[in-house]
């Protein structure tokens, strides 16, 4: 057992609503605060001095600089399994060429599919756990990663493999997704109903029989597929045992009316949404995460988040980490720039990347520093949380730990 602090502050980030508006005034801040751990999980919080005479046995690890303690962060949408650069892309757009001039140039997603298919899974594997090791870093301990680069049985495959390889070789949980309704891929011989009913009929037992994943993804756009097209796969997926995730309202909406349908964890993207939309998704018990890296990456609009909780909404935040659209990756400053410029609270925005994001991941023990919780931690070298926005990202924790155990 160790106790570990004493922290100018603690943010459990425990009891939050998990849906709706957030004052800061919500949240419970311990002053002066400590935290018991055991075999990699939380056993109390309190004062650091309350701590000291409930648990006397315990190793104490002394924390002897200013600290605010809050949840490891959940980034519940990424996709840092791929290789190649779309460096290429990202200056044509900067300069101000469309997405079909991008396309004809040979970009977009299909470059990366290409690169993805050809590379070493050894080097996908390694890929994914730089990136991850990253986030670790940067205090995100738990990282959904989507396939989707493959979009062939030997492409998803090599993908999610290369995740499961990963997942042993860092210390950030890894949740896996298949994202094989990407967009239909260009060699696939038939149209965007033969491509899906192939998914379901041919990769996904196999994924299931391999214990690959237990989601998919579907992107619902003009340029991907059909609103009615991803409705049946859901549905047929959802019989088949998968939970799901949508790429929604990106560009377009539709999107999110059938995430909402198809009992979706949550829908993702929102950029597009329209009043209606945001009704449905504040009325069902579905998370909608807003991925302001994207709105950075393709310089947009941002999903309309304050709308989404003023409705009454569960808003998660995450990066959309990839290499077409959002090439960044640094999930706490996009949250901050998003909190500026869509007004939403420290609390919100603290929520959005714990608790909410682990609804999204249908986790329950991670995204709050609560007793039974997975102690995966994160310390930021102030003594105000406010601080931690108010840097918009470029304050970094100084210390992390995962189950228990300081990963630097
Ligand atoms: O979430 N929207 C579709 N898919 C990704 C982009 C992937 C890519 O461009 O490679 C996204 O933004
Ligand atoms: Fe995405």
């Amino acid at each position: 057992m160790e106790l570990i602090g004493p922290f100018s502050q603690i943010l459990p980030l425990t009891d939050l609503p998990l849906k709706g508006p957030l004052q800061d005034e919500q949240l419970t801040i311990i002053e002066h605060g400590g935290v018991v751990t055991d075999n990699g999980k939380i056993i109390a919080t309190g004062t650091f001095k309350e701590l000291q005479h409930q648990f006397p046995d315990c190793d104490v690890t002394r924390i002897t600089v200013p600290a605010v303690l809050l949840p490891g962060f959940i980034d519940c949408h990424t996709h840092i399994c791929f290789d190649g650069s779309r460096n290429r892309d990202y200056a044509m757009r900067i300069a101000g060429k469309s997405y079909l001039e991008i396309a004809r140039a040979g970009g977009g997603i299909w470059d990366s599919v290409t690169k993805t298919r050809a590379a070493d899974p050894e080097v996908l594997m390694t890929n994914t756990v730089l990136r991850a090791n990253r986030h670790l870093r940067e205090g995100v301990t738990t990282i959904e990663v989507k396939s989707g680069y493959g979009l062939d049985m030997d492409g998803e495959l090599n993908m999610l493999q290369a995740i499961r390889a990963a997942a042993s070789h860092t210390k950030a949980t890894l949740v896996p997704t298949c994202l094989a309704a990407h967009m239909r891929p260009k060699d696939f011989e038939g149209d965007d109903t033969a491509y899906l009913a192939w998914i379901l009929k041919s990769l996904l037992p196999v994924l299931q029989s391999e214990q690959l994943t237990q989601r998919v993804d579907i992107f619902i756009e003009e340029t991907a597929f059909s609103p009615e097209a991803a409705r049946h796969f859901l549905q047929q997926a959802a019989e088949m045992g998968f939970a799901a995730t949508v790429h929604a309202d990106q560009f377009s909406t539709g999107g999110a009316a059938v995430a909402v349908a198809a009992g979706a964890l949550s829908a993702d993207h929102l950029e597009a949404s329209d009043d209606a939309a945001i009704s449905l998704l504040a009325a069902a018990d579905i998370v909608a995460v807003v991925l302001p890296g994207a709105s950075l990456g393709l310089g947009m609009q941002y999903a309309p988040a304050r709308k989404l909780l003023d409705a009454g909404a569960a808003v998660a935040i995450a990066s959309d980490w990839n290499p077409g659209s959002a090439p960044m990756g640094d999930l706490l400053l996009q949250a901050a720039v998003l909190s500026a410029a869509q007004k939403l609270s420290a609390a919100e925005v603290f929520a959005g990347l714990t608790s909410r994001a682990a609804k999204a991941l249908a986790l329950e023990n991670v995204g709050q520093l609560t007793a039974g919780y997975l102690a995966d931690m994160q310390a930021y070298p102030c003594a105000d949380y406010r601080d931690i926005l108010y840097y918009q990202g470029k304050m970094k924790p100084v210390k992390v730990w995962k189950e228990g155990g300081p990963v630097f």
